[in-house]
């Protein structure tokens, strides 16, 4: 049975998706803190799912999720990860986001558990040397949310050395889409991101859409991202799992698409896709933000032998789609 903590989130979800459709026995454990009930309803109606409500803070929950449950691989999704509020309140982020994987890895080790697929991020390279941004760049992290994903990773290479614990940490750019079936999507609150946003400004006239600063130096002054679809970002899971069963080492990979796209090029496709003249302000840069954000993806490529397919459109498109259905009636559920 393979373990998915956060799997009522964002990413997790779409990765238990894919693991039921490929007739995977999943355990999701999730607080539902930023999950979704409605969300773990969804997934129910695909496969063999079981969901544990518990807390990674909670040794009590752990043991007798690990006690209950035949568990041989873990995917660990379950963190905090909102850049501003890591800044204003990183003790909630070091407690949940270090100490609640510290207490994961201890269960695993108890019980054997010696696989570990982890969602880590492109922000523990913090300011930007160059790009497009490989796995060697320098790592300093600019916010505390970057600086708990850098030390778990640091934690995972001495839980190898020490106990055997093989991982896979998939630094994830900026991710988009949603399921093409529309079962399962983006859904955070309150929403930060730049392609929901875009999105639901479409059905609210009264909030025009705010771009945070076009005096960046890029080729029309607005930040640069690399936006992965989120089929392909999970199908990278998938194959980090399958690297790990058979006898792969620990090791690290970026997930992007090495291609950028600056927030007025992703606003253009936005109002292409939806087919309605999207209004936006000018605002002021937002704190932290780095200039431009471009994945080299080679070495997942190549030990992986991940190639992602889906370009922005399509990931945009399918949150559109997504979108339209939280609207219309899921939004306050
Ligand atoms: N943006 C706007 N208006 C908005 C929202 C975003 O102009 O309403 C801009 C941002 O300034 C940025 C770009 O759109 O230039 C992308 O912003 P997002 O908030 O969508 O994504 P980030 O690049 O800030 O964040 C992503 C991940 C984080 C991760 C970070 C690493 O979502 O989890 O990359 O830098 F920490």
């Amino acid at each position: 049975m393979i373990l998915v903590t956060g799997g009522a989130g964002y990413i997790g979800s779409h990765c238990v998706l894919s693991l039921l459709e490929n007739k995977q026995e999943v355990v999701v454990f999730d607080n539902l803190s930023t999950g979704f009930q409605e969300t773990i309803d969804e997934l129910k109606k695909i496969g063999n799912l079981k969901f544990i409500k518990g807390d990674l803070s909670k040794k009590e929950d752990l043991n007798s999720l690990f006690e209950n449950y035949k568990i041989d691989s873990v995917f660990h999704f379950a963190a905090f990860s909102q850049v501003k509020e890591s800044v204003l309140n990183p003790q909630k982020y070091y407690s949940n986001n270090v100490s609640g994987t510290i207490n994961l890895l201890e269960a695993m080790i108890k019980n054997n558990v010696k696989k570990i697929v982890f969602s880590s991020t492109a922000a523990i390279y913090g300011e930007v040397q160059y790009v497009p941004i490989d796995e060697k760049h320098i790592q300093k992290p600019m916010n505390p949310y970057g600086k708990t994903k850098l030390m778990i990773e640091n934690i995972l290479d001495d839980y190898d050395n020490a106990y055997g614990v093989k991982s896979v940490r998939l630094r994830y750019f900026n991710v988009v889409g949603a399921d093409i079936k529309k079962r399962i999507g983006e859904r955070h609150n309150p929403e930060t991101h730049l392609i929901p946003n875009v999105l639901k400004s479409t059905f609210n006239d009264a909030r025009p859409f705010e771009i945070y600063g076009n005096d960046y130096n890029t080729k029309d002054g607005t930040c640069i991202r690399d936006y992965i679809n989120i089929e392909d970002l999970i199908d990278a899971h998938l194959k980090a799992l399958k690297y790990l069963e058979n006898g792969g080492k620990t090791d690290f990979f970026n997930l992007g698409n090495a291609q950028g796209y600056s927030v007025k090029e992703v606003f253009e496709i936005c109002k292409k896709v939806t087919e309605k003249d999207i209004q936006f302000n000018i605002n002021k840069r937002r704190e932290g933000d780095p200039e431009k954000l471009v994945a080299d993806n080679k070495k997942a490529k190549e030990i992986l032998n991940w190639n992602p397919k889906r370009n922005l459109e399509y990931g945009i498109k399918a949150a559109y789609e997504w979108e339209k259905k939280l609207q219309g009636g899921l939004k306050n559920a």
